[in-house]
Parts: C-alpha cells; sequence; structure tokens
C-alpha cells in the first residue's frame, strides 16, 4: 500500500458536507487586535482569526461517524459503556492493559508524576515538553534531555531526529543510578523538535537497554500514528507494514502512556492514562478521583470518550496519515521554494519556522519568534505560535532556558483546512520575510509563573 501511495499525490480521503465560514478582517483591525493582546496569538480572540494555526490540539475535523457517536453518549457517573469502547479500542489499536481516561493529556500527566516520580528523582526524555516537564518537576523530579543533537539543529536532515542518544542516557544511569530513574519519557513525533519521529530501531535499543536496568519507558503518544507514518516511509523494512501495526509495534516497546487524544485521536478534547503494571494503575486510579473524576470517566462526558475510541480507529488509517502529513509537506515545500528558513525534514504535525535564521537581528531575548508570530498575524490574520524561549520558560532555580531552538510552529489542525489555505499562509509568511530587515523586537512585560508563554504579555521596542 505505501509504495503505491507514495508515487502519486495524495487527497484527502473524505469529502466535506459541513462548513464554518471564516472571519476576514482589514489590517488596522489585526493591528488593533495584537496590540490588545500583548503581542501574545494566545490572546487573540478567536473571532480576530482567519486560519488558526496555532495548534492541532482540539481543532480536528470529527467525523460523521464520530459525531454519530456523541449521540450514544451514556452519561451514567459509573461505568458508562462508551468507557469500554475507549477501553477497548486502546486495548486494541495500542495493546496497553490497563486505562484512565482523563480530561486532556496534561491529566494523565498530572497523575503519572504524582504516581511515579519521588523527589530527587531524575526523568531523562526525547527533549522536553512544555506540561510534561512542568508536571515531572512539580513532583520533584528534574527533567535531562537525551534527545540526538541532530535534533537541536533546525537545518539537519537526519530522518529520525527525535531519536534517543543512548550514550546520553547511558551517562546519566551512570551519574544518578537507575534507581533514581523511574522512567524513560519518549514522546512519538517529538513536538518541540519540530514534530520529528523516533525509530522502531531506536526504541527496540532503548527497550533492551531499560529492561536490563529495571528502568520503565512512559510513552507520550499524543502522534503516535504520525510517528508511525515517518517509520513506515523512512525506516528500511517497514514500507509495507501498514500505520495500524507500527502503531502497535511502538506502543509495545513500552510500559505506559499519556495521551492527549485531542491530537492523532481527532476530538476536540480527551486523554488518558495507560499503564501495563497492575499495582501502578491501581494507586493511578485511586488518585484520578481526586484530580479528574470517577476512573470510568476522568473529567469527560461518556460522549467524549465515544468520539475518542472512533477517532483512535480512523487516526491509523494509511490514507488518512498520508493525507495529513502530505498537507504538512505541501506547506512545508512551499516555504522552502520561497527561501524561507524552516525546521527540516518537515515534520507531522506543522511547519516550523527557524525564527533565529529569520531574525538574524534580534538577539533571543528579543523574543524573535514571538515578533515573528506578531508579524504574520498582522500581515493576514494567520494565527501562529511561539516555540522558542517564552515557551521554554524558567527552571526551578528562576533561571531563563535558552532554547537552541527559536521556532515559530505553524500547526496544521487535522481534517480542516485546504491545499488553497496553505498557499495563502505561504505567501503570507513570504510577505514577511520581504520585510524581515526591517521588523524590531519585543519586549515582555508581564510574566505568569507557571507555562508563561499561555498568557506573557509583550511590547514593541523601539
Ligand atoms: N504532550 C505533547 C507532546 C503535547 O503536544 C501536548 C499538548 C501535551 C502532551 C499535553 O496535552 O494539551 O491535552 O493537555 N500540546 C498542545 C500543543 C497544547 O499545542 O502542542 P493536553
Amino acid at each position: 500500500m505505501s509504495t503505491h501511495t507514495q508515487k502519486r499525490s495524495w487527497a484527502e480521503p473524505y469529502k466535506m458536507k459541513m462548513v464554518e465560514l471564516l472571519h476576514m478582517t482589514t489590517k488596522a483591525q489585526r493591528v488593533k487586535a495584537i496590540k490588545a493582546a500583548g503581542f501574545n496569538t494566545f490572546q487573540l480572540k478567536s473571532e480576530d482569526v482567519y486560519i488558526d494555526l496555532l495548534t492541532d490540539s482540539g481543532t480536528s475535523a470529527m467525523s460523521d461517524r464520530q459525531w454519530a457517536g456523541l449521540i450514544t453518549g451514556d452519561e451514567a457517573y459509573a461505568g458508562s459503556r462508551n468507557f469500554y469502547h475507549l477501553e477497548a479500542a486502546v486495548r486494541q489499536f495500542y495493546g496497553y492493559r490497563h486505562v484512565i481516561p482523563t480530561h486532556q493529556g496534561r491529566g494523565a500527566e498530572n497523575i503519572l508524576s504524582k504516581v511515579m516520580i519521588k523527589p530527587g528523582d531524575v526523568i531523562p526524555g526525547n527533549m522536553y515538553f512544555t506540561t510534561t516537564r512542568l508536571h515531572q518537576e512539580l513532583a520533584g523530579g528534574i527533567f535531562a534531555d537525551i534527545i540526538i543533537d541532530e535534533a537541536h539543529d533546525p537545518a539537519n536532515l537526519h530522518p529520525f531526529k527525535g531519536n534517543v542518544d543512548m550514550n546520553k542516557l547511558d551517562a546519566l544511569v551512570k551519574k544518578h543510578g537507575a534507581r533514581k530513574i523511574p522512567y524513560v519519557s519518549i514522546a512519538t513525533n517529538v513536538n518541540m523538535a519540530g514534530g520529528q519521529p523516533i525509530s522502531l530501531e531506536n526504541l527496540r535499543e532503548l527497550r533492551a537497554y531499560t529492561r536490563e536496568r529495571g528502568i520503565q519507558i512512559i510513552h507520550d503518544m499524543t502522534r503516535v500514528a504520525e510517528n508511525a507514518y515517518f517509520i513506515q516511509q523512512r525506516e528500511p523494512g517497514y514500507g509495507d507494514m501498514s500505520i495500524r501495526d507500527i502503531v502497535k509495534a511502538i506502543c509495545d516497546c513500552t510500559d505506559g502512556a499519556t495521551m492527549s487524544a485531542k491530537k492523532d485521536a481527532l476530538v476536540n478534547i480527551g486523554g488518558f492514562l495507560a499503564l501495563n503494571d497492575l499495582d501502578l494503575f491501581e494507586e493511578a486510579r485511586s488518585l484520578v478521583v481526586v484530580y479528574e473524576g470517577l476512573d470510568t470517566y476522568g473529567g469527560l462526558a461518556g460522549r467524549d470518550m465515544e468520539a475518542i475510541a472512533i477517532g483512535i480507529a480512523e487516526s491509523v488509517d494509511d490514507l488518512h496519515q498520508h493525507a495529513r502529513v502530505g498537507q504538512v509537506e505541501y506547506l512545508g515545500q512551499k516555504m522552502m521554494d520561497f527561501g524561507i528558513p524552516i525546521v527540516k525534514p518537515v515534520g507531522g504535525h506543522g511547519v516550523f519556522l527557524d525564527a533565529s535564521a529569520f531574525l538574524p537581528h534580534l538577539s533571543q531575548d528579543e523574543f524573535p519568534a514571538q515578533t515573528l508570530a506578531s508579524e504574520i498575524y498582522i500581515d493576514s490574520g494567520v494565527r501562529t505560535m511561539e516555540r522558542g524561549i517564552v515557551s521554554a520558560g524558567r527552571d526551578a532555580q528562576g533561571r531563563n532556558y535558552y532554547p537552541r531552538l527559536e521556532l515559530v510552529r505553524f500547526t496544521i489542525p487535522r481534517r480542516v483546512y485546504t491545499q488553497a489555505h496553505m498557499d495563502v499562509v505561504a505567501e503570507s509568511t513570504a510577505a514577511v520575510w520581504e520585510k524581515r530587515n526591517r521588523i524590531k523586537g519585543l519586549k515582555m512585560v508581564y510574566e505568569p509563573k507557571y507555562l508563561r508563554f499561555f498568557q506573557a504579555r509583550f511590547e514593541k521596542l523601539g
């Protein structure tokens, strides 16, 4: 199947039967809106946005089958039928034994971190994610980045920039001892690296290494099917394997998972924690009642769980992923044709502009990526987001993290926009690229305590 689809153009394996009209604004309106938003695209009103590429989280279009599933919601407080459908889907497609629904991914991260991390523990991971690391730190843990160096270089063409550097992991194990490392945190299709995959070869090596030392692997499986698509396309030996089977093979290398179903699983809200170990599961199940809700709904309505169960099955379809990642690649190629610097290879869920290369006259303290996101919004009403120094935040001692990647993310919602929208986005970015030398940076004038990128406010320098 893959060799066949590889040779031909992708097309959406669906047709539209309902549309949502978009809002057009004038440039004067957008200048006013971005100032009112403190130059933070998270603070814009959706009504002031034309094409919304802020995130692929909770922004997908559900299928008619998912919408039909909502009607079958069993809204019992306990033992909803839809919970059992969700549990069955997780077991069937991912192979994890025990499932606890949560309101979204970070709900699962909270429970997992509380159950597994003791103060002073070290949690190695293939690059940080904002909420994941914060929950690890709030539980007293210390995150350690063990992703390969190539992942920090936007121009490096390594096909699996999500891979773990086994030497970095081994050095941590030697320094702290395996008992200080409750688990290795592995994301599939690493978000902060630009939507970059990890290979099955690397995962299997990691599995063998951690098994010998009694260290678990917890999988952030938010975008596992996109990762599976890249394995099918790039990793020798997997060209004829279905995405469905590759997803299962990935999960088989790990002991449990946190999931934000708002991405891969094509729903607007929801997530879960999945664990193979019965004792850990029982502890997590008793905690979920404190933070999310009873363990058969975890902060979700019955109908939400039904939509996730159906979305999981749709997400592992080969044609779906080919079109999904194909659209992202299409936008990435357009950007490259304009000569715009982006993270390469193009990732799975979005195109990431290299803001340091785009605005080399700005220092990282002048927030190049934040600046660029606001300039693109002003040009066309396209909303993107910062993934650089603002997102990276501060360490436990209050010092700014200075990530090597200073990126603007154009995140593509699944099944929502067309190729023509991608053309408009690329042309708008090209217009900003033309005037890049005249763009001034920003200063931060308000900084919230946690996950500052969501609510921070800025003013224009000069
Ligand atoms: N892990 C990854 C890799 C994520 O991308 C996200 C969310 C989460 C965990 C947390 O899940 O939002 O359901 O609580 N990422 C969104 C984004 C917010 O825009 O990248 P959540």
